[in-house]
């Protein structure tokens, strides 16, 4: 594997991302708290940072263990630190070194430069520049602004490049990814969704042996992914539990479980619509229903798991960006992003956790689903908020109002479909607003309900941009809403990115 210390990067999960297609495994570390190199360590790759090494506090790292006996890439900032470190000069740079720039020097001696061209267009993004390298130090490539673009280490397999490999503007970056993890380090590209399947049940079926197993299925990619490894490993020791709380879409209580059962999985279906509707009767708060469906979500699981006579485990479907430690911008202290869970479920049942995905980014999980055959609609499903309906309710929630949104909202997502915009989008839905209007149906006046449709690009949900959907598409689901569903006289699209609006309204 390869070892990636992070310096604070907003780039470094993209260097970890772009090793990976490779097929080769890597993982992320803070600079100052990484785990001990044995011999399945390859080599090490460092990331950029916000810091400049010449900030009084800037962030150092101890590679004594490292340098001159590992192969050893600095990317930017990983690359001046190198420089400065051992003996050359860094300083602020006056001229432009932010955007693209061509190469116009390549070393094509330097295994990292194997096959790639003199001309090839990089991604620059630093505001210091290295003046002087160490007497070792040797020039293998060059822009026309930055001379020393990227060098070697004589005598050494340690490079640094100024430039970003990871960013998809580095037109021949993953090359240079590849020579440097497959040529230098010797890594095998045998990382795949395939292998790691294999590796997973394998170790699955070691760690928990005869005990059985709980998982809470939400219908989206990550716990029906998490579940079918589990099932592969373990069979039916694994119980699968899906909460019908009331507020979820249009049949889909009734579909997705249909289709978690093709899947072979043991899925108890719990019915607590009223439950759930019952306790968030008369709350608009919106964090105060959060926390109900939290709370209440919380009873209902555990009182099913218990009826499970002896389960020993909770199993979760966390993924890798949850539980990368990341390296605070702030100081070069490092923090810990608070373990995605479900609301506090493992601390009350007194159940070990599982968490069979906490290696994969998303994009590895649905491939890896692939692998496994699950079907392409769970696959690529949009994000849905585990609250549900109640946030895309603005103020109190009523078992009338969920109806008619489930209508607005199933016209909204079919219509997508069935325009082949669906997989354009990243999420999709529809909120109804705590506003009347007057509108005027036939002769007469009417005095209903406006509802706003959402639909956002995105990769995270970090950040978002509204989708730009055809007039007429939109005309159209306008028209249908309007026609079809009682009580809504006025649709509306919501054009704001985030930030600074988010993606529900609530
Ligand atoms: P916002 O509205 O914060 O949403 O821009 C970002 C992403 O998170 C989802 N979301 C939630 N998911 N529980 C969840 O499981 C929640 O309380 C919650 N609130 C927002 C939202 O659907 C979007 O994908």
């Amino acid at each position: 594997k390869i070892l990636i210390l992070d310096f604070g990067s907003q780039y470094t999960q993209l260097i970890a991302r772009r090793v990976r297609e490779l097929n080769v495994y890597c993982e992320i570390h803070p600079f100052n708290k990484y785990p001990g190199l044995d011999e399945t360590v390859k080599g090490v790759i460092l990331s950029g940072s916000p810091f400049s090494v010449r900030d009084k506090n800037a962030p150092v790292p101890d590679l004594s263990k490292i340098k001159g006996k590992l192969p050893l890439l600095g990317v930017c900032y990983g690359a001046q630190y190198l420089a400065q470190n051992y003996g050359g000069l860094v300083e602020a740079s006056d001229s432009r070194e932010y955007g693209r720039a061509n190469m116009k020097y390549i070393d094509h001696e330097s295994e990292l430069f194997r096959e790639i061209e003199v001309d090839s267009q990089v991604w620059m993004s630093h505001g210091d520049t290295i003046m002087k390298l160490p007497e070792d130090f040797r020039i293998i490539g060059s822009t026309s602004d930055v001379e020393v673009a990227a060098y070697q280490i004589e005598e050494e397999t340690t490079f640094g490049i100024q430039f970003h490999p990871e960013v998809y503007h580095t037109t021949q970056g993953l090359q240079i990814l590849n020579n440097f993890v497959v040529d230098v380090c010797g890594c095998r590209r045998d990382w795949t969704p395939a292998s790691f399947v294999e590796e997973t049940v394998e170790g699955l079926k070691k760690q928990l042996g005869d005990d059985k197993v709980v998982l809470g299925l939400s219908g989206g990619v990550d716990s029906s992914v998490a579940a079918m490894l589990l099932h592969k490993a373990i069979g039916t020791q694994l119980t699968c539990i899906f909460v019908d709380n009331g507020l979820l879409r249009k049949h889909e209580y009734e579909n997705v479980l249909d289709s978690y059962k093709h899947m072979g999985l043991n899925v108890i279906g719990v019915d607590a619509k009223d439950l759930f509707l019952g306790e968030l009767n008369g709350v608009s708060d919106p964090e105060k229903k959060r926390k109900i469906i939290g709370r209440v979500f919380i009873e209902v699981f555990d009182s099913e798991a218990k009826k499970i006579p002896g389960v020993k485990w909770l199993a979760q479907g966390t993924i890798y960006p949850d539980v990368i430690e990341s390296v605070s911008v702030n100081g070069p202290s490092a923090t810990i992003k608070s373990h995605h869970n479900v609301g506090g479920l493992p601390e009350k049942m007194h159940l070990k956790v599982v968490e069979p995905l906490k290696l994969l980014f998303k994009d590895e999980v649905r491939r890896v689903g692939h692998e496994m055959k699950i079907s392409p609609t769970i696959l690529g499903r949009h994000p849905f908020p585990g609250p549900g309906l109640a946030i895309r309710i603005l103020g109190e929630i009523t078992p009338e109002k969920v109806a008619l949104l489930q209508e607005v909202d199933h016209i909204f997502i079919e219509g997508l479909r069935k325009h082949d915009l669906y997989d354009q989008v990243w999420q999709a839905g529809a909120m109804l607003l705590p506003v009347q209007s007057v509108g005027v149906m036939g002769d007469e006046r009417t005095y209903e309900s406006v509802v706003s449709l959402r639909a956002v690009t995105s990769t995270d949900g970090m950040t978002a941009d509204w989708v730009h959907l055809p007039y007429e598409f939109l005309g159209k689901i306008s028209s249908e809403i309007i026609n079809r569903v009682r009580g809504v006289n006025r649709v509306v699209y919501d054009i704001s990115s985030k930030p600074p609006a988010t993606i529900e309204w609530e």
